[in-house]
């Protein structure tokens, strides 16, 4: 297994692009291979979990080309011929998504919309991860799926279920669906089984998530409408095949935006970088924590807000990063970036609280617990709350040995940390990085002066 080696860092410096959206990726695929016509797919990044995707739809009869496979990651094209609403074809054998809890989530909605089975599942992680919150809309809109079923213990409500799944397709009927946790991913579910079912489906949301799947459908054409708090799709849906410019993804610009705040030196720009609303709340963290950041050269493609980031922190001027408190309708706008908010926040002066975060319990690892652990092995003051943590800073981060346990984004929030400790950290188990951002080591071992 692969491990990452990082030392203290002087100062972080030069212009970079950083790969392209993993959300957008992943959609413009779905929706591509369930259009009319041909959808080519720009800057798609080609990390484990989006090459996921593409095999999932390979496997139902999609034809997916990849050109260009060594040229830079910019000018990397997918072209999806789609093959219409109803033109996804019976795989044969098991689905399998890896890692990626957005292929499983997401796909599953497509899937109930089929009239045949599908069995899918993913890695050890994977299997660990809840479904009972796909297949309860799903069950309501009349398709069936059926998982591993465990208690969810003392005070749970009956049982979760969790992959392989069985997903039994059916006619499906429209439903009006209250998300009991904010999440794109069922959001998205339901909003993709809604383009199968007669009628009008309504996802009711209680906090704004991250709104890619409405944007792109809207983009392709479907009939949709978005409200304040809600949004409805009629099916069934005719979608037409479009050319996609992702956009480079802000979960992955993060290590640089926090990297450039904690070591002594900054002078980085970031081009092309996502900044649609659902997903910049790391931007307004690091304002609000006293770090500096510019965004410029705002613009619109393929209906995604994208923008430049300048950092600039000389050397000379002192930082005053201080503690805050994180929660609420902030929550989903950087729930990925939570680890790398961990580390930005033991360089911060005083308490930062990060509250309303349960959900991080069962991302790839629970993160509250993986990341608190390994900080801590680097001399960070961390407790734990069952919906979050309080970080309390500034402390001298050491170099240590820590792991990732198999998760990309605390493998990568290490990196971060270990640039701001004295000596050498090793990370260990970082094969990960792979599922969401190939070229992670080198691009940040160029930046680093
Ligand atoms: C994602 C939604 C989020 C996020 C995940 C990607 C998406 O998950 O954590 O990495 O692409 O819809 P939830 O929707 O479960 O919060």
């Amino acid at each position: 297994m692969k491990s990452l080696t990082f030392k203290s860092a002087p100062a972080i410096k030069g212009e970079i692009s950083v790969p392209g959206d993993k959300s957008v990726s992943h959609r413009a695929v779905m929706l591509g291979a369930i259009a009319n016509g041909e959808t080519i797919i720009n800057n798609f990044l080609m990390g484990e979990d989006c090459l996921a995707t593409i095999d999932c739809f390979r496997k139902m009869g999609v034809e997916i080309e990849i050109r260009n496979p060594n040229s830079e990651i910019r000018t990397m094209n997918v072209i999806v011929k789609g093959k219409g609403l109803k033109g996804l074809a019976k795989p044969e054998g098991i689905l399998d998504v890896g890692n990626s809890g957005t292929t499983i989530r997401l796909i599953s909605g497509i899937l109930a919309g089929q009239d045949f089975e599908t069995a899918i599942t993913g890695d050890a992680s994977i299997q660990k991860r809840p479904m009972k919150r796909i297949s309860e809309p799903l069950l309501r809109m009349s398709a069936r799926i059926e998982g591993r079923e465990e208690s969810e213990g003392a005070g749970g409500s009956g049982k979760e279920i969790f992959p392989p799944l069985k997903i039994t397709g059916n006619k499906l009927r429209p439903t009006e669906y209250e998300l009991p946790v904010a999440s794109a991913q069922v959001k998205s579910c339901v909003l993709l089984a809604g383009l199968y079912a007669d009628g009008e489906t309504t996802v009711i949301e209680p906090m704004a998530s991250r709104d890619h799947t409405e944007r792109m459908l809207s983009y392709f054409g479907a009939d949709i409408e978005i409200r304040e708090d809600s949004i409805s799709v009629r099916g069934p849906a005719d979608l037409n095949g479009s050319e996609v410019d992702v956009p480079g993804d802000i979960s992955s610009a993060a290590y640089f935006l926090v990297a450039g705040q904690i070591v002594p030196e900054a002078d980085l720009l970031i081009r092309d970088a996502g900044v649609n609303p659902t997903r910049d709340g790391i931007i307004e963290v690091i304002r609000r924590m006293g770090g500096k950041l510019e965004v410029v050269n705002e613009r619109i493609m393929s209906e995604e807000p994208r923008a430049d980031i300048k950092i600039r922190n000389p050397r000379s001027e002192i930082r005053k990063l201080k503690g805050i408190e994180i929660g609420g309708e902030l929550i989903p706008r950087l729930i990925d970036e939570i680890p790398v908010i961990a580390v930005l926040a033991t360089q911060a002066k005083g308490k930062t609280i990060i509250k309303d975060a349960k959900e991080l319990r069962v991302k790839e690892s629970d993160r509250i617990k993986t990341i608190s652990s390994e900080l801590r092995k680097m001399g960070a003051k961390i407790e734990e709350k069952e919906d979050g943590m309080v970080i309390e800073g500034p402390v001298k981060l050491n170099g240590a040995k820590v792991t990732s346990y198999g998760d990309h984004r605390v493998a990568m929030a290490l990196a971060v940390a270990a640039l701001a400790a004295e000596g050498e950290t090793v990370i260990e188990n970082a094969d990960c990085v792979e599922t969401s951002f190939p070229g992670f080591e080198s691009l940040l071992k160029r930046t680093v002066a």
